[in-house]
This record gives C-alpha cells, structure tokens and sequence, in this order.
C-alpha cells in the first residue's frame, strides 16, 4: 500500500480509503486507557463496520492524561493485534468532526453505558451534527459487565491500589503498575 502523507493533528497512517461502499467510521475518545469495555463497543461496532479507526483525541495545552496520544494509540493496537487492519488507532487533535472530514468518515461510533451516558453523548451528538451535518453518530450498547467501567475511574481505583484485574487488558495492568512505580519514585527524589 503507498504510504501516505500525514494530516496535520493526527499521528499515524492515514486508514485506507473504503474501496466496497461501506462507510468509513471513526471511534473517538480519550482511551487514557483503552478498557474492555471500549474494546467490547470495538468488537460489536466491527459486526457492522468492515474497518474503524479508533482515534484518540487529545489536546496538547490541556492534556492531564496519564498516557501519551502514542502510547494510548500503542495499548489499542496491541489490544486489537488479533483483527489485523480491520482496526486502525491513530490519534489526533481539534475537532472530531474536521478530524472525520480529514480522513472521509462518515459515522462516528459512540458507546452508551448507563441512561446516565445520555445527557452528555446527545449534547456531544447534536453539536457534532450542528458543525457538520452530514455526519452521523451511531451508538453501541455496552455489554452490561461494562456498565461501570470507565477509563476515569479504572484509573483511580488502580492508582490507590485496587483490582482492576478484568476490567482492562492484562498489559494495562502492567503500564499501570509501572506509572505507579514511577511516579512514587519521583515522589522521592522532590
Ligand atoms: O472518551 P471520552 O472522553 O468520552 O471522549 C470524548 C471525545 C474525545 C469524543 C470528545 O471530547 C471529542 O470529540 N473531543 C474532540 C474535540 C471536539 O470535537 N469537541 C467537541 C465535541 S461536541
């Protein structure tokens, strides 16, 4: 495949074009880090879509994220090793809608948890529709083992300690540990 050349605001290769009428789709979020439960969405997206790229968005002034855009961009390529080019992780920044644009998505996919997902996935909905119409956002259900798993609070319960065994790939565990380990560390020598 020719390598193409990178838009501004996004990090990887660009996803090829759809060559069999089928819309391109995007899965943004922040993925600080990828979970199983974004990884469940992914798998039952990839029952409608041929190919997703799953976009982690980040803004470089604001960013309190505890992975880089490209080492969250590495946790979902290796959490998705097993579809091959079926998924492409990339990552950019600005806005979803002119990111969409950029590489010809159509649909943006978006997973829904609880009822209390709702409030803010129909304003995110509505805007995105309002910047840019012809693009639609489709949800997914979660599967219900995922109902209260979220990268904000897995991330938390992991810094103090907790098992989160299950509720990420078994590396994440270990990225987590490591940032653990290195921010007690740092703790020391200030
Ligand atoms: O994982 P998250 O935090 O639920 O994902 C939210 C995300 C990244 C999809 C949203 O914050 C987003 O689209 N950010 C890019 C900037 C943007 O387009 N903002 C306007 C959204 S209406």
């Amino acid at each position: 495949m020719p390598t193409r050349k990178k838009s501004a605001g996004s990090s990887a290769k660009r996803p090829a074009a759809a060559t069999d009428g089928a819309p391109t789709a995007v899965y943004p979020g922040s993925f600080d880090p990828i979970t199983n439960g974004h990884i469940d969405i992914i798998r039952r997206a990839l029952r409608v879509f041929p190919r997703i790229t799953v976009a982690v968005a980040y803004n470089p002034n604001k960013d309190a994220a505890m992975f880089t855009p490209a080492e969250r961009v590495a946790m979902i390529q290796r959490a998705l090793a097993d579809v091959g080019d079926r998924i492409i992780a990339d990552s950019f920044t600005g806005l979803l809608v002119d990111y969409a644009e950029r590489i010809g998505a159509q649909v943006l996919i978006r997973g829904l948890r609880a009822v209390s997902d709702f409030e803010y996935e129909f304003q995110m909905t509505m805007m995105n529709r309002h910047l840019k119409p012809k693009i639609e956002t489709v949800f997914m259900m979660a599967g219900e083992q995922y109902f209260y798993t979220s990268s904000r609070l897995v991330k938390e319960v992991a810094t103090f300690g907790g098992d989160v065994r299950n509720l990420v790939p078994e590396f994440v565990l270990d990225r987590f540990a490591e940032r653990i380990a290195k921010s007690k560390r740092d703790k020391k020598r200030s």
